[in-house]
């Protein structure tokens, strides 16, 4: 099979993450005998600095133009640190997000075997955790209309939905709770929010045409807390944009580290693939980063593509070199500490 990927490397560790992930892909290719043609393109603070645009309409084209595509991170702390900027990084992600109708983010949350200990949370609490979350991405306050009033003196974002894109990711959960255990948590704030009243109804209104899903409505604050309480409590949760932004970074602390979570962004067009931890500045050139995410993000999307075999390759030696203790610094307690470059090598020899 051919493939076409576009290749979008981002800030900070991104450029060191993705490196990983292309040696492990073209170790998959040459095993099973498909062709990767990667294009990479400029995105995030890297693109500001180039074109003055951290999403450039070429970047656009590149992704439209592609199977899929495998994104690093964004973000750069000179921006962070600079509330009067007018350009900033993460505008180039919203906009990707956008432009490209990435409507849903999966976030599968889960454990290793061998990594079980170096979670902060009990092991008897979080073993056999496997969840996954479906985050709206490119509606909600992210995208609200926002400004200031009063001489700067007051601020506003807005929550608007649509019951249009409240049932597209709905239905999404409801297909993915089918081939899962039927279950599905709808996460709102629907004691308080009209937004989420919306949602809750929406989804109560699809119950119907699925009648073998069994669907819970729960706060989102509880789900904060029982997240890390009762994680083998849930399998498919549906939530907007915030909400998930913000449960899917509680959830990762499951698995022991930012550094393994990948995720995938659904939608109209071409889906993206990207870890879902950020750019992390203070590693970035050091060498030092997990790759994990980013290659797990890579099984994801051979997944997508029907290459089932191929995506369980990368997870099994995934699994093998963290029981083998092949792993970055985050993951490294008493032992030795890998290069991410040194894991990406292994890897790809492993495959
Ligand atoms: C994420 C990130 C982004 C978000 C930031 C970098 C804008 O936290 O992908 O979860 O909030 O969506
Ligand atoms: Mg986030």
């Amino acid at each position: 099979m051919k493939l076409k990927i576009a290749l979008l490397a981002g800030d900070g560790i991104g450029p060191e993450v993705i490196d990983q992930a292309v040696k492990v892909c073209d170790a998959v290719a040459t095993k099973f005998n498909h062709q990767i043609n990667w294009t990479p393109a400029l995105t995030g603070a890297a693109a500001i600095d180039a074109v003055g645009e951290p999403y450039p309409d070429a970047t656009h084209e590149v992704c439209l133009a592609a199977d899929a595509v495998l994104f690093g991170a964004i973000g750069h702390p000179r921006f962070d640190n600079d509330p009067s900027a007018k350009v900033r990084p993460e505008q180039g992600l919203l906009k990707m997000r956008k432009k490209l109708g990435l409507f849903a983010n999966v976030r599968p949350t889960f454990t290793f075997p061998s990594l079980i200990d170096k979670s902060p949370l009990k092991r008897e609490r979080i073993e056999g955790t496997d969840l996954v979350f479906l985050r709206e991405l490119t509606g909600g306050i992210y995208f609200g209309e926002r400004g200031r009033q009063d001489n700067g003196n007051t601020a506003f974002d807005t929550c608007t939905y649509t019951r249009v894109e409240v049932t597209r990711l709905a239905k999404k959960g409801f297909e993915m709770a089918m081939k899962r255990s039927k279950k599905l948590c709808c996460v709102d704030k629907a004691n308080v929010l009209e937004s989420s009243r919306l949602w809750r109804e929406t989804v109560q209104d699809m119950e119907k045409d699925y009648p073998e899903v069994s669907v819970s409505y729960e706060f989102v604050d509880a789900v904060a807390m029982r997240l890390v309480q009762w994680p083998n409590s849930y399998d498919v949760l549906i939530t907007e944009n915030l909400f998930g932004d913000i449960l899917t970074d509680e959830a990762s602390v499951i698995s022991g580290s930012m550094g393994l979570m990948p995720s995938a962004s659904l939608g109209e067009k071409v889906a993206l693939y990207e870890p879902i931890h950020g750019s992390y500045p203070q590693a970035a050139g050091k060498d030092i980063a997990n790759p994990l995410a980013t290659i797990l993000s890579a099984a994801m999307l051979f997944d997508d593509q029907g290459l089932a075999e191929e995506a369980q390759a990368i997870r099994t030696v995934v699994d093998r070199s963290l029981t083998e203790g092949i792993v970055t610094e985050d993951l490294a307690e008493n032992s030795k500490a890998y290069k991410t470059s040194e894991v990406g090598d292994w890897l790809a020899t492993h495959i």
